[in-house]
């Protein structure tokens, strides 16, 4: 129970929205899946662009931020958070699942169940941000599920940075600049940084690499060559809107609305740009963003 009334959830409301948050522009490749496996749910999106990269924070500042933006979430109304950065699980997910009545489902035990399920060989890799790597998150998770197991896990901090890049470079849909012969994430500067990174990985005889940070989907076709074509990548956003969508239909929350909203926020002050990558990274236009102070008062939805 929560000790705090302010917390309480209202009455199971199906056509109430999922929240979704991240650090940035990262957690949207989470909510084009969840989008995808649910078309009839309203999505509140935060981008806590202004505190953007989380990876090289403490854990206990990165759970502080989680704290906040789920209670913006459930001012605005959510039926469900998802927390779409791993970096962000690794420091809050426990404590978010603890003070909040709302399911909050982070991407570490999909992706974890995910590389789990795929390995043949049982020598996983694992790539995140600082904080996700030093919080050994993903190890505990993947052996959890069978601790035979071996993760190798390496930090790769400029990926976020370099994924951040390409979408301010790229122009067209998503899946062009994601594609293997793109320009702009497959090119000599960027190939050399992801062989720094995965080299060591690749002669630790890996057979399957978790994208252990919800920005490095985007660099798939980057990372893949670097890797070789053995190895098998595991994104946690297909895993995750897998869990959103069991976890409604158990709760009897799935919605059947024919007209979702999908709303944007952003704590960065530059709306336009918000919108202008974001929709890059979402496939399509943002139809709805706003700023939001996450230090303010929050008024539920308009
Ligand atoms: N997208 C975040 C994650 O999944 C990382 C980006 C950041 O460092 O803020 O870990």
């Amino acid at each position: 129970m929560a000790t705090d009334e302010t917390l309480q959830s209202p009455q199971p409301n199906p056509d109430a929205p999922i929240g979704i948050f991240d650090s940035g522009y990262g957690g949207l490749t989470v909510l084009r899946e969840v989008t995808r496996a649910l078309p009839h749910e309203s999505i509140v999106y935060v981008g806590d662009t202004a505190r953007c990269p989380y990876g090289p924070r403490d854990l206990a500042e990165v759970d502080g931020f989680v704290q906040q933006i789920c209670r913006f979430l459930i001012a605005q109304g959510a039926k469900l958070i998802v927390i779409a950065c791993n970096t962000a699980t690794a420091a809050g997910l426990a404590h978010a699942q603890q003070t909040f009545d709302v399911p909050v489902i982070g991407v570490v035990e999909p992706g974890s169940r995910a590389a789990a399920y795929t390995t043949r060989n049982r020598r996983v890799g694992v790539i995140g941000t600082n904080a996700t790597i030093t919080s050994n998150a993903y190890s505990e998770a993947i052996r959890a599920i069978d601790a035979g197991i071996t993760v190798f896990s390496v930090a790769a901090p400029r990926f976020v940075e370099i994924a951040e890049m390409g979408v301010r470079m790229a122009e067209g849909p998503l899946e062009s600049f994601m594609a293997e012969a793109s320009k702009v994430y497959v090119r000599p500067e960027f190939e050399e940084i992801a062989r720094e990174y995965l080299e060591p990985l690749r002669r630790c005889g890996i057979d399957t690499l978790v994208l252990g940070c919800t920005h490095y989907p985007l660099l798939k076709a980057l990372v893949g060559s670097t890797v070789g074509r053995e190895v098998t990548l595991i994104s946690s956003a297909k895993e995750t809107a897998r869990d959103v969508a069991e976890t409604l239909g158990r709760r009897g929350e799935a919605s059947a609305a024919d007209d979702p909203s999908h709303r944007f926020f952003t704590t960065g002050n530059d709306l336009a740009e918000f919108a202008r990558f974001g929709g890059r990274v979402l496939g399509r236009q943002m139809e709805s963003v706003a700023h939001v102070d996450l230090d303010g008062p929050f008024r539920g939805p308009s």
